[in-house]
């Protein structure tokens, strides 16, 4: 029954839709709409996917998750729980990260505009790695790690140059990129002159990420190709040892039903493999490698619960259908032309229905193409453009699937609407991960 439905872990019985096994009706009535709705099963069977197709099978691997796809303190200790390490890429997340009790050395810490007081909490917190994005960084680091009296890790994030084919806004590895070091010779240099400089600073080796949500595994492969070249003239000219490889992330999850997004090994065995025929061509070790997903981690374990508050048809144009929420809690359609799938999964008790009884939700009703708007102040609050739903109601229980990333890390008290609450489900029950903010909460610091 599961194996048909999107996404993984929704079942229908009786007309009752369930996720994760916890019945979605009543998480939208007891903990009220919009709702962030997060299986902590998925995410641990992804996590034991990683572990089987990466950390086991290639000795001397490493995973972190990349945390800003989503950062709870509840995932965070899911995370550490499961082994990993943590990607952050600021002081609130290396904060929430540390509080969560992950182990500092776990701990990578990236960003392309870190700030004096970012890199002292790093430094001092003794995390593992810190990816350096600009020249000036390494003599920063020296600076706070001699003052701390330690040796700091870092790895350079370098920009090989590769266009992936994804949204524009969230592809980085092409040559015009805010993130990372070109891989000109003469910036090489000035680089390797600094490393020379710098005696609390340790060069472990070489970082890159190019882009997010890719489907394919052609750009990773074309950027590594690139970055191993590079590995093997630094070794040759320089007689610097790329010890750490650090393959980021970017592996694709789907949103819609017809999407097909490649299983985690399909990314990562031909990396490997490229790796290992590199380091015998090469006679050089074979780097310890590492990856960051976020996406693939969280995506699909997340779905969000709204409530139908107005359907509005333009007759011959289009029928809008308004929910609750919208770009304050998923910006992602607004700012990358981001698509969803949506499904009627229940009704809130006590709202009249038009058409036929409450019973009718998802069976006695025709479908029709909705656009399901948000209730945000901007033309462009569009969650789902066309979609076929069975005519939706006011009082309708809207669910949209695949919301597990980047959404609540995204969100925004845009026109002062609290931010949802967030439940975690785990065999078959639900817990408050995040409470909803109130009015109050809106005001706070406040002066
Ligand atoms: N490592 C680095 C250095 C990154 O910059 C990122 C994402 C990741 C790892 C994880 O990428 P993932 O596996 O999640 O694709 N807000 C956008 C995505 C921005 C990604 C930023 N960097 C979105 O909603 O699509």
């Amino acid at each position: 029954m599961e194996s048909a439905l999107f996404p993984e872990g929704l079942t229908v019985e009786d007309s009752h839709s369930y996720f994760d096994g916890v019945e979605l009706e009543t998480l939208a009535h007891e903990y009220g709409t919009p709702l962030y709705v997060v299986s902590e099963t998925i995410i641990r069977r992804r996590c034991e996917e990683l572990r089987r197709s990466f950390l086991e099978r290639y000795p001397g691997t490493r995973a972190y998750y990349a945390s800003k796809a989503f950062q709870t303190l509840d995932m965070l200790r899911i995370i550490r729980d499961e082994g990993l390490g943590v990607d952050v890429v600021s002081g609130g997340e290396l904060y929430a990260a540390l509080r969560a009790g992950v182990d500092p050395s776990a701990i990578i810490f990236h960003g392309n505009a870190k700030t004096d007081h970012e890199l002292k909490m790093a430094v001092e917190a003794g995390v593992g790695r810190i990816a350096v994005d600009n020249l000036e960084e390494v003599y920063r680091i020296e600076r706070e790690a001699a003052r701390v009296g330690t040796k700091q890790t870092i790895l350079f994030r370098v920009t090989p140059g590769v266009d992936s084919h994804t949204h524009r806004f969230i592809s980085t590895g092409s040559l015009d990129s805010k993130f990372g070091i070109p891989l000109e010779p003469a910036e090489t240099a000035r680089y390797v002159q600094a490393l020379r400089a710098c005696h609390h600073v340790e060069f472990a080796g070489l970082h890159f990420h190019i882009g997010s949500q890719l489907l394919e595994n052609t750009s990773h492969l074309a950027a590594l190709r690139i970055v191993l070249r590079f590995a093997a003239r630094l070794a040759k000219e320089f007689g610097l040892d790329v010890r750490e490889l650090n393959m980021g992330g970017g592996y694709g999850i789907r949103y819609l039903p017809e999407d097909k997004a490649p299983a985690l090994s399909e990314f990562v065995a031909p990396l490997m493999a490229m790796v290992h025929a590199w380091s015998a061509e090469e006679g050089l070790p074979i780097p310890a490698c590492a990856i960051e997903p976020g996406r693939w981690i969280v995506g699909e374990a997340g779905l969000t619960l709204y409530q139908v508050i107005a359907v509005k048809e333009i007759p011959g144009i289009r029928t809008y259908v308004a929910v609750d929420g919208g770009m304050g809690d998923n910006i992602r359609p607004a700012l990358y032309d981001a698509h969803y799938h949506a499904a009627i999964v229940g009704r809130i008790r006590g709202q009249r229905c038009a058409v036929e009884s409450d019973e009718a939700v998802a069976s006695g009703r025709s479908p029709r193409i909705v656009t399901i708007a948000g209730r945000y102040c901007e033309s462009g609050d569009i969650l789902v453009r066309d979609v076929s739903l069975p005519d939706p109601q006011p009082g309708d229980i809207l669910a949209l699937f695949s919301t597990g990333a980047y959404c609540f890390a995204m969100a925004s008290n845009y026109n002062r609407v609290p931010r949802p609450a967030l439940v975690m489900l785990k065999d078959g029950a639900a817990r408050l991960s995040v409470r909803r903010q109130t009015y109050e909460d809106l005001c706070s610091g406040e002066q």
